[in-house]
């Protein structure tokens, strides 16, 4: 249960997006949100923009306007990479959008500048860029990323900023001594301890000034206690992780059909090939573990083999990424699910999804950038529970994660329903 809520902020002022990562799936949220705004294509794919929420049998209102949100025409962008492009020239690297509709935002796009990142070659390793930042010190990093935050909400007049991270994924790490607390993550910080990776550097800063974080890759960084800890310290909002958008967004609306109809699972096998920057680094086997961790926990949460071991006791479940240049943005996602019926036949469903991964990936920014900064707005920190609708592998706080893409709309919904009785 959450806390009740005692008021809500107006979204009055602008908002800014801060995204570490201004690649593929960040360029084509700025695109997307300055193509809207100038009436050249419509929002699908975000609740914000085109849900709608039930409130009676047979009466339904939209989500914008039952809740106070911020406005597309508030938001200013800005972000950090370790490639000197600017948004304009990333999306067109990018490959994402066509050259005709980037041209028509031409202006917006090129304003956005990436300030100079912190990188370490030992998360990320198969890339490497110079628009990086050159102390060595964490402490000091930290520094300089509250004091790139601060600038950039005087420089842009901003009410309010919240970050999403939309950066690659970095290397697998377990929590360690120094993820455990506050006050253990601090002496590692003054001690430049390894074990902290930057995503870790970006969510502290963030914290410290106030702005909520939102973790869009599979990186442990806002699941670390430590991190929590400061958020609830600091009073501001978190969620993570893993933007949910290809295969697992169709595991967990098919998962629970299955269950629904107690058809038995004995296998799931997924593969899929995918040619963007974003798959090149999951090329690599440390990267791959830590996607491979967050996709493979949501069949067993939905099933619940303990319960129900004659239907799920022995699910073989496999997920591979393939590296495929030629695909570029373009991901082709193949499933192969053996189920079994009545008195235990076989049989199979094939699931063949060509998706556009940054098309997918892109409303999911905008509604979490627009959805945490409404739960700072009313007064809520850490884990935001409700937001897990759209992470892959949803931040829990040592709590049962829920994956059932239907119960997470449910746990949105009651979420949103409990604000907006606040702001009466
Ligand atoms: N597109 C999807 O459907 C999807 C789904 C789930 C998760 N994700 C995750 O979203 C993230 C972004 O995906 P993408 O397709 O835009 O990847 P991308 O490779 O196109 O963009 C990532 C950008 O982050 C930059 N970067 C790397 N380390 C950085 C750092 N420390 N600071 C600042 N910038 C840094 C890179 O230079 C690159 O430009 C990835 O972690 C990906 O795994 C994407």
């Amino acid at each position: 249960m959450s806390p009740a809520i005692a008021s809500v902020r107006p979204a009055a002022g602008r908002l800014g997006v801060l995204t570490p990562g201004m690649g593929a799936v960040a360029t084509t949220f700025y695109a997307g949100v300055e193509a809207v705004k100038k009436d050249l294509g419509l929002p699908i794919g975000s609740l914000t923009q085109m849900g709608r929420i039930k409130l009676n049998p047979g009466k339904s209102v939209a989500i914008d306007g039952f809740v106070p949100l911020a406005q597309l025409e508030d938001i200013v962008f800005g972000g950090w990479d370790i490639f000197p492009d600017n948004a304009y020239q990333s999306a067109i690297k990018s490959n994402v959008l066509e050259r005709h509709l980037i041209e028509q935002i031409k202006p917006e796009l090129e304003r956005i500048t990436p300030m100079a990142a912190v990188f370490d070659p030992n998360y990320v390793k198969k890339i490497n860029g110079p628009n990086v930042k050159k102390s060595k010190n964490k402490r000091e990093l930290i520094e300089e990323l509250r004091s790139d935050i601060r600038g950039f909400i005087k420089a842009n007049n901003l009410d309010r900023c919240v970050m999403v991270w939309c950066a690659s994924t970095e290397t697998y790490i377990e929590p360690g001594p120094a993820h455990q607390s506050l006050a253990a993550l601090e002496a590692a910080i003054d001690k430049n301890d390894p074990t902290i990776p930057p995503s870790m550097l970006y969510a502290y800063a963030a914290l410290k000034e106030g702005v909520p974080f939102a973790n869009g890759a599979p990186n442990l960084t806002v699941d670390a206690p430590a991190i929590q800890d400061l958020a609830y310290q600091q009073q501001v909002p978190t969620c993570g992780k893993d933007f949910k958008t290809g295969q697992t967004l169709m595991k967990t609306v098919i998962a629970p059909m299955l269950r629904t109809r107690r058809l038995g699972l004995a296998g799931w096998f997924s593969t899929n090939i995918l040619g963007n920057r974003d798959g090149e680094v999951l090329e690599d086997p440390v990267s791959f573990k830590t996607k491979e961790i967050s996709k493979l926990s949501v069949l067993e949460s939905i099933l619940e083999p303990e319960a129900n071991p004659e239907l799920y006791g022995k699910i073989e479940h496999r997920v591979n990424i393939n590296y495929y240049p030629p695909r570029g943005d373009n991901k082709e996602g193949w499933d192969n699910i053996d189920i079994t019926g009545w008195l235990g036949y076989p049989m199979q469903i094939k699931v063949n999804f060509l998706c556009r991964d940054s098309i997918l990936a892109a409303p999911l920014v905008l509604d979490l950038a627009l959805f945490i900064d409404l739960a700072h707005r009313a007064g809520k920190s850490g884990t935001q529970h409700w937001l897990s609708f759209y992470f892959k592998s949803p931040q829990t706080e040592g709590n049962k994660p829920v994956h059932d893409l239907f119960e997470q709309l449910d746990n949105l919904e009651t979420e949103l329903k409990s604000i907006a009785n606040a702001v009466k």
